[in-house]
């Protein structure tokens, strides 16, 4: 009997830790139906698993294991080989047909926001898979990879068991941390860390920062804001001390958000009504919420349509006073290419040359054809959307 050399502690590492997320993910695949928090966390760590993946064959390539026992029968080191080949192929196969499933979704289109922080794009070029049957197709391979990965792993398990107490001592030994698997044969010094994790840390940054370069102005960050007021608007708005803000539910939790772009055409006198009105004018892609998921759910084709439909706007007319400072107007909102008029009201102050309102209105989205294709019932995202304004301005002189 010989003990044979271990793999390297980042080898192990690396193995457990793909070990331990796939059977994770099988397990999360099949229990997630219904729960978006639990989809986002699938797919979160399912491009994890496929980047430690590449850091692991980089690391595997500049690191050969150490070979299988002498004593093993050529027939068995060859069946261990094909296993660990085919475990490779799957590696890789279940987090690309996973990123390729949400990259061809043809009726509704759900972000992936990695761990709610990175903004994960879709494989670009696979739309002529973006229909019923290629999703299905795509949907089904996902699927079943699951049960090729338990058949692979009954097979695995059993030879790494069955080696480790047969005549060819310590092959489970060699996959364990130090602690558990003792070894007399030295490793070879292991080489090549920063290439491996670098290469993968490269990867990931290609592919979750590169497209932001090349989105094409469906950000803010380098677009020039919205002019400010035309001439025939009285009041001048001081934006730092003001906002528009909306909010609602979504799973039963509140969300809420700002828009970060917005210009504002105002013309009011409280002693003629008649002719006063404001058009706001709001850079749609400004939106932004409480989680980063909503804020790229709203910049999708279904809700905001940002790439298509730049802005929104806002149109206040009909003003009423109903009390001491307060009025109610009009309040039409067109976005995309639908339009409701709601009631806003407001409650203005007015002193000296300094006006500060705050008011409110109450929108709902199916009329707006917001979220209309995967929630047009409401389950998830409340029918309502409360809008919030506050405005300082200052009269022009
Ligand atoms: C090692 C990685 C992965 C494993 C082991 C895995 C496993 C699974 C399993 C077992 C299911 C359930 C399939 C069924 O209902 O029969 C599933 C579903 C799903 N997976 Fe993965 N997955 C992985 C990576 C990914 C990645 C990276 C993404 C997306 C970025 C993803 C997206 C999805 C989606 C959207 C579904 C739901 C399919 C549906 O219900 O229509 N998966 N996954
Ligand atoms: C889905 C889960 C798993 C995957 C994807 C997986 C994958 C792999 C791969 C690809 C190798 C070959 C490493 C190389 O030489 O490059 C390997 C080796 C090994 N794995 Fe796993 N493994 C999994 C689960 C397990 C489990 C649960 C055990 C516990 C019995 C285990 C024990 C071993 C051992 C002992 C080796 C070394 C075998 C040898 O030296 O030939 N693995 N595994």
């Amino acid at each position: 009997m010989t003990s044979s050399a271990r793999y390297s502690a980042v080898a192990i590492a690396l193995h457990w830790a793909i070990a331990l997320g796939i059977i994770g993910m099988i397990a999360l695949g099949w229990n997630m139906e219904g729960n978006e928090s639990l989809y986002q966390l699938h797919k979160s760590i399912g491009i994890t698993i496929l980047i430690l993946t590449i850091a692991r064959i980089i690391w595997r390539v500049m690191n050969p294991p150490p070979p299988l026992p002498e004593e093993m029968k050529p027939l068995e080191k060859t069946a261990s080989h094909l296993v660990h080949w085919a475990f490779y192929g799957l590696m890789l196969a279940m987090p690309l047909t996973g990123w390729l499933l949400v990259s061809t979704s043809y009726d509704f289109d759900i972000p992936t926001v990695l761990y709610g922080l990175v903004s994960w794009p879709d494989i670009p070029g696979v739309g002529f898979l973006a229909n019923e049957t290629g999703h299905a197709i795509v949907e089904f391979v996902h699927s079943k990879l699951a049960w090729v990965a338990i058949a692979l792993l009954v097979l695995h398990v059993a030879g790494a068991v069955k080696h480790e107490f047969s005549a060819e001592e310590g092959v489970l030994k060699r996959m364990l941390p130090g602690l558990f698997g003792k070894t007399t044969r030295p490793s070879p010094p292991p080489h090549g860390f920063l290439v491996a994790f670098g290469a993968a840390i490269a990867v990931f940054a290609l592919i979750a920062f590169v497209p932001k370069f090349f989105s094409g102005g469906s950000g803010t960050a380098n677009e020039t804001p919205l002019s400010s007021e035309s001439g025939a608007s009285n009041w001048t708005v001081d934006h730092g001390q003001s906002g528009i803000y909306f909010s609602g539910t979504h799973d039963g939790n509140e969300y809420e958000g700002e828009f970060g772009d917005w210009s504002a055409d105002i013309q009011f006198d409280p002693d003629n009504l008649e002719d006063a009105s404001a058009v706001v004018t709001v850079r749609t892609a400004s939106a932004n919420a409480s989680k980063k998921l909503y804020t790229d759910s709203l910049r999708s084709a279904e809700w905001f349509n940002v790439s298509d439909f730049a802005t929104a706007t806002a149109t206040l007319s009909n003003f009423e006073k109903t009390g001491d400072d307060a009025y109610e107007a009009d309040l039409t909102l067109a976005i995309k290419e639908s339009s409701v008029t709601v009631p806003f009201t407001f409650e203005l102050d007015i002193d000296g040359d300094e006006a500060r309102m705050k008011g409110e209105a109450t929108v709902q989205r199916t009329p707006l054809n917001l979220g209309q294709q995967s929630d047009p019932t409401a389950d998830w995202v409340g029918e309502d959307v409360l809008i919030d304004v506050e405005v300082l301005a200052s009269r022009k002189s």
